[in-house]
């Protein structure tokens, strides 16, 4: 067996290291790690591993960390009822060969994992999900549901909740990082509204990508943020970049109707800046939003919705998302660090394959 190894202070050392094949107990399995997307979605849960726990999912020697990754394993020993060898799962991975679960609620729609250094973490990532019963599921669409189904959830939710509370039509909603997969996939749900009007905030690299999408009115450069219009806007942040929240805050001013921070694609550039006019951030937490709509919905009508959403999404991304192939932990390892250096063209994700 054998673990991706992290650096928790520095993340740009990493390293393979061998690990020991775990002796399983009555009610565990053995999941054979199988493939996952990797994203600035994944360096954000190493930039809040210690504040958010994220760390804790996955143990590592101390001082290291295993970053979680989203996308499908096989079970490939049971001791657990209801899972059988041969089942393909998707759910929350580490970069490793194999996890051993502690198989809870077993049914034919999947399992949680009730590990005990589980238990206190948020539930969403809990559940591993069989292929065979997954409305998401089609099985050559694989790859595009581990790199974009989890960013589209939280997608789904920022879009739900910007109509929800009225901010889609108080003014033009201003994105940060417009070329990451999660802001273009909450750009198109909200593309899809009558009458909102999308700005694009990204860099110069990536502005012609932007534009072409055809999903924002308007694409404009992190220096040229002073050219938007002045008057109400609600600003939606994946590169909590410091100086570009300073720039929109400073621009907007009293006028900025919301601040929501959702992501760190910059994530060197997190810390500093002064004091921030207008509205104080707020930062989206997805889970908050699934308990909201869950009740108003039932879960079940929430992942319907998702799902229902999903498909034209997905179908839609076919246009222009060109995965990337890395194989074995050597390819891992140079995705980890081209995604960690923002080395990524926009229209291309990585999907790491551990098959042999
Ligand atoms: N709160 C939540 O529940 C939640 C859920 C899902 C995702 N998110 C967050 O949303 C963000 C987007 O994730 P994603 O996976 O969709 O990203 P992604 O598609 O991998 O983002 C790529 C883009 O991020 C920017 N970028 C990436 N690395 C960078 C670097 N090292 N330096 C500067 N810019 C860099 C660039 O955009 P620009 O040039 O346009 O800046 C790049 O085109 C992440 O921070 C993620 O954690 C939050």
């Amino acid at each position: 067996m054998s673990d991706f190894l992290v650096k928790r202070d520095d993340f740009r050392r990493c390293r393979v290291a061998p690990s020991e094949p775990p002796q399983l107990e009555p009610g565990q399995a053995l999941l054979r790690v199988d493939s996952f997307g990797l994203t600035a979605n994944n360096i954000t849960y190493a930039v809040m591993g210690e504040t958010m726990s994220y760390w804790d999912f996955f143990p590592a020697p101390a001082g290291w960390g295993r970053v979680p990754m989203w996308g499908f394993a096989e079970v490939e020993r049971s001791g657990a009822e209801a899972v059988a060898v041969g089942t393909r799962v998707f759910g929350y991975l580490p970069p490793s060969s194999h996890l051993a679960v502690t198989a809870v609620k077993a049914d034919e729609r999947g399992f949680i994992d009730g590990s005990p250094h589980r238990a206190a973490l948020p539930s969403a990532y809990h559940r591993y999900l069989t292929t065979a019963a997954d409305p998401f599921y089609i099985e050559s669409t694989e790859e595009v549901q581990m790199l974009l189904r989890p960013l589209f959830f939280t997608s789904f939710l920022i879009d739900d909740q910007l109509a929800d509370e009225g901010l889609t039509d108080r003014g033009p909603i201003v994105v940060a990082s417009a070329s990451s997969k999660t802001a273009i996939a909450a750009a198109f749900l909200l593309s899809r509204r009558q009458g909102v009007e999308l700005v694009g905030l990204t860099s110069p690299r990536s502005a012609e990508f932007v534009a072409g999408l055809g999903i924002y009115e308007r694409t404009v450069a992190y220096d040229a943020i002073e050219s938007l219009e002045r008057g109400p806007a609600t600003f939606v942040d994946f590169a909590g970049d410091a100086a570009v929240r300073q720039a929109v805050h400073s621009h907007f001013g009293d006028e900025l109707v919301h601040s929501m921070a959702v992501g760190v694609t910059h994530w060197e550039d997190f810390e500093g800046g002064g004091e921030l006019p207008g509205p104080a951030p707020v930062f989206f937490f997805a889970p908050d939003r699934v308990s909201k709509r869950s009740e108003d919905w039932g879960r079940a009508g929430l992942e319907q919705k998702v799902a229902d959403a999903w498909h034209p999404f997905r179908e839609w991304t076919a246009g222009w998302l060109e995965p990337i192939h890395d194989r074995g932990f050597a390819g891992l390892e140079s995705a980890y660090l081209d995604v960690l250096e923002g080395g990524v063209d926009p229209k291309a994700a990585h999907v790491v394959s551990l098959r042999d």
